[in-house]
């Protein structure tokens, strides 16, 4: 009988939870179910997910940043079409592939600095793997230097460079020599580098965990000082490049910072085939491929297939001919002025982190009395709670899908597809006033749900303490 993959969803859907808790993984499963995130997906194009009652959904959390064109591009999806109908073979293996080589010219017009070369991967992680290796070969030293709350990918290496502990615990001892410093902290990131031991400093332009846009200032400094101690600057892009920030890449925002490696991916392929990219100097490039027998000393099976190459360069287009980059910035100025303008009239909400379509929402200690009660009975209960009576409401009541911006930080980031439509914007505005209007009340119904989240939050935390003590 010939493969029915519609049969196969049709058949599953709805009992896609139990069957992914017995064979996959079920603790994420008992997350999905306690936040509302079970829902039964049948549809997704541009910015929307319908489910299968036929409700629509806005999807602003575009899988953690994959959806920067939206879903089923039409662009993207043709030229996989044509490389799917096409007989050129991909994957010969011992071959240069011809997609690739145009990619790799297209993606080296678009970064700052004489970046020539691309290394071409299958994920973000692995991008910045390749980082971490290219700047040991070019420098001869074994450590790096990367900030706190920092997130680079979770293989070894990358999570060696992760700044938050809960995602290392458990895996430790990561690479050896690696020192994270505090975003803005210049003496000790000098006294680190005056060792003379650091291949390279990693850093996000704008940090996903907690939407922290790092300044110009800053960011020059730490160049001169990279510069003086011949440390390498790794600038990860993976979530705010490709346009995400309005910007090719979040970097160009500042004059005269060229880092030396450049990572990408996400967005790169325009969500549909896993892709991800080290871009550098030949220089660099020939420190690592440095004799004939290491011509392919650093490489990967799956580099370099067609259909992300033509993905790649589809996004590419995308980007280009339906102009967004001014879309970004315009789009993310009216999210901009809409929540500004909201922070005067709630306790909770304090602000806005915003460039291009790399958005997060800040919220805080309220002022008056019952309400700081409130913000203090859920920070007690759990810090990574007050968030969730953000998101949980966004999905139930508005079915917007966000996420809560890092650990224990009360930050909702939202990352919508650079495409949309103002009506869009209008529609989480919307959303958000309402959950605001309604998380004002306390006590109230808004709260209630989020006690009951709470309880789930103290069992995880009674058993993590528990597991520290056997
Ligand atoms: C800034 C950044 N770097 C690296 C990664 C890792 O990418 P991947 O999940 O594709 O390994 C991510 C993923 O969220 C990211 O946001």
């Amino acid at each position: 009988m010939p493969l029915d993959i519609n049969a196969i969803l049709a058949e599953t859907s709805g009992k896609n939870f139990d069957l992914f808790e017995k064979h996959v993984n079920p603790v994420f499963v008992k997350v999905l179910r306690i936040i509302g995130f079970n829902r039964s997906w049948v549809r997704g194009e541009g910015a929307y997910l319908w489910d299968k009652n036929g409700t629509r959904y806005l999807d602003f959390l575009a899988n953690w940043g994959v959806f920067t064109f939206g879903r089923r591009h039409p662009t993207i999806r043709g030229a996989l079409q044509q490389v799917l109908d096409s007989d050129f073979p991909g994957w010969v293996g011992f071959d240069a592939p011809p997609l690739a080589a145009v990619l790799a010219r297209e993606l080296t017009k678009r970064v700052p600095g004489n970046l020539d070369t691309v290394y071409f991967c299958n994920s973000g992680t692995e991008a910045i793997e390749a980082a971490i290796k290219f700047s040991r070969a070019a420098t001869g030293r074994p450590c790096t230097v990367h900030l706190t709350k920092s997130f680079h990918g979770l293989t070894t290496g990358a999570l060696s460079l992760n700044g938050e502990a809960s995602f290392r615990r458990g895996f430790e001892p990561l690479l050896p020599g690696n020192s994270a410093i505090a975003p803005g902290d210049l003496e000790g990131l000098e006294a680190r580098l005056a060792r003379r031991d650091v291949a390279a400093f990693v850093f996000e332009p704008i940090q996903g965990k907690g939407v922290n846009i790092l300044s110009d200032e800053y960011l020059l400094s730490v160049q001169n000082l990279c510069r003086k101690y011949k440390t390498l600057m790794i600038c990860d892009e993976i979530q705010s490049g490709m346009g995400r920030s309005g910007r090719f890449l979040a970097c160009q925002w500042i004059d005269g910072l060229q880092p030396d490696i450049i990572c990408l991916s996400k967005a790169l392929s325009g969500g549909y085939v896993p892709l991800g990219a080290t871009i550098t100097r030949r220089a660099i490039y020939d420190c690592v491929y440095d004799s004939m027998d290491r011509a392919i000393v650093h490489a990967c099976t799956f580099g370099m297939g067609n259909l992300a190459m033509a993905a790649g360069l589809a996004a590419l287009t995308v980007l280009d001919d339906e102009n967004l980059l001014t879309r970004a910035n315009e789009t993310g100025a009216r999210f901009r002025q809409g929540i500004e303008a909201m922070v005067p009239r709630f306790e909770f909400l304090k602000g806005v982190r915003q460039r291009g379509l790399m958005i997060g929402i800040e919220f805080g200690k309220p002022d008056s009395m019952s309400l700081k009660a409130a913000w203090a009975m859920v920070n007690k209960i759990d810090e990574n709670l007050f968030a969730q009576a953000i998101v949980i409401p966004l999905l139930d009541d508005h079915h917007i899908l966000t996420q809560v911006a890092g650990h224990a930080v009360p930050i909702v980031k939202i990352l919508p597809p650079l495409n949309i439509q103002d009506t869009d914007v209008d529609w989480f505005l919307g959303a958000l006033e309402d959950v605001m209007v309604k998380l004002h009340k306390f006590p109230g119904p808004a709260w209630e749900v989020l006690m009951k989240i709470g309880g789930h939050a103290l069992t995880a935390k009674q058993r993590e303490n528990r597991s520290a003590i056997t």
